[in-house]
């Protein structure tokens, strides 16, 4: 569990390491010192995460010659608004932080998306650094530089690609997630193996029990190998010009979800189960999934305690599918879906006709 692991992001002078280990906050100065910013910064976090991490992360900005600042937000999903992002900005700016300030993102993704956006756009562009404390935001939402925030039309329609200078993933903080939280960052964990890894799928199918009791080696091999993923991805396409997208498997529809049924009511890994489910649905019509692997992504989600299938009236499934048209990757009015041909192995880009959506949802 001491062990540290690292994952590098190679993106030419846009490098940084993903550090996962036990109890790494910590270190968080120590690392920050490294990259040679300057003395002053802030600690963007919320009202759950705070009062747990942020007077060790303080302490250890401290220790290491810095003087940072605490902006804390209203937890949950509601925050990643550009009035949450104005009133970091202007926090920032009344304490005179400088070009060579920096922001430290301490808390689950909505933290990292609306800090790292704050970084993205405050005097053009700060340093920032991740130390992300849930297991989505570990796996997926902290890696990759997308950052941004919500309106009311759909979900990250506002934001900015900027990429951290280092990522600490403390597997310490998961011991303190709400379960529901928990079991909502499984969601992007299962997407991994079903959109590259069928290993880590079929890992996931046997050590679920394990992972749910959070043990300290399953948890730290299986947020590296995500890491891996991602990294690998982002990597190859850092701006999304074609293979980033099939990281968005189960979102076109998730994130329909989400902006329909008012932010915060699903967590973003429970609308992007169900999204998930239904996107294999389709696969199975539109890829040649085999029917077989479709049952088992849904059977592995709904092993990890995520809904699988969401019930709607014929007008709300109309509203579902209209706002669908809202996902950044419509193209042409057109919404395209990432869709699996095997567990492993998807592609980004496919038109699906509104009827198969439907029976889709309705199966
Ligand atoms: N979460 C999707 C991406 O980073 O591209």
């Amino acid at each position: 569990m001491n062990l540290m692991r690292t994952v590098h992001v190679s993106l030419g002078s846009r490098s940084y390491p993903i550090f996962i280990g036990g109890k790494i906050l910590s270190d968080l100065g120590g690392h920050c010192a490294a990259l040679q910013l300057g003395r002053r910064c802030a600690i963007i976090s919320d009202q759950n995460v705070a009062p747990l991490y942020a007077a060790k992360a303080a302490a250890s900005l401290r220790k290491a010659g810095f003087d940072p600042l605490l902006a804390t937000v209203p937890a949950g999903e509601s925050s990643k608004n550009l009035k949450w992002f104005q009133s970091c900005c202007d926090l920032l700016a009344g304490h005179r932080l400088e070009r060579k300030s920096f922001i430290v993102a301490l808390g689950g993704g909505v933290v990292g998306d609306l800090a790292g956006f704050v970084a993205a756009a405050y005097l053009r562009g700060i340093a920032f650094v991740q130390a992300p404390t849930s297991l989505l935001a570990q796996v997926d939402s902290s890696v990759g530089g997308k950052v941004g925030v919500n309106l009311a039309a759909g979900k990250n329609l506002v934001g900015a690609f900027h990429q951290p200078r280092l990522v600490l993933c403390d597997l310490a903080a998961l011991r303190t997630l709400q379960p529901r939280e928990f079991r909502a960052g499984l969601a992007e964990v299962i997407k991994y193996g079903i959109i590259c890894d069928q290993a880590l799928f079929a890992r996931l199918e046997r050590d679920l029990p394990l992972l749910l009791r959070r043990d300290g080696e399953v948890l730290a091999e299986v947020v590296a190998r995500c890491c891996e993923i991602k990294a690998d991805i982002v990597r190859q396409d850092e701006t999304e010009t074609g293979l980033r997208a099939i990281l968005n498997f189960g979102h076109t529809i998730g994130h329909a979800i989400e902006a329909m049924a008012g932010y915060g009511k699903y967590l973003h890994g429970e609308a992007i189960a169900i999204g998930q489910a239904a996107a294999a649905k389709l696969s199975v019509r539109a890829t040649g999934l085999p029917a077989e692997e479709a049952a088992r992504i849904e059977k592995l989600l709904v092993r990890a305690g995520l809904p699988a299938a969401i019930k709607l009236s014929a007008r709300r499934q109309t509203a579902l599918i209209g706002a669908m048209r809202l996902d950044k990757k419509v193209n042409d009015g057109q919404v395209r879906f990432v869709l699996a041909r095997r567990i492993g192995q998807v592609e980004p880009g496919h038109k699906i006709p509104p009827a198969w959506i439907r029976d889709a949802l309705a199966a």
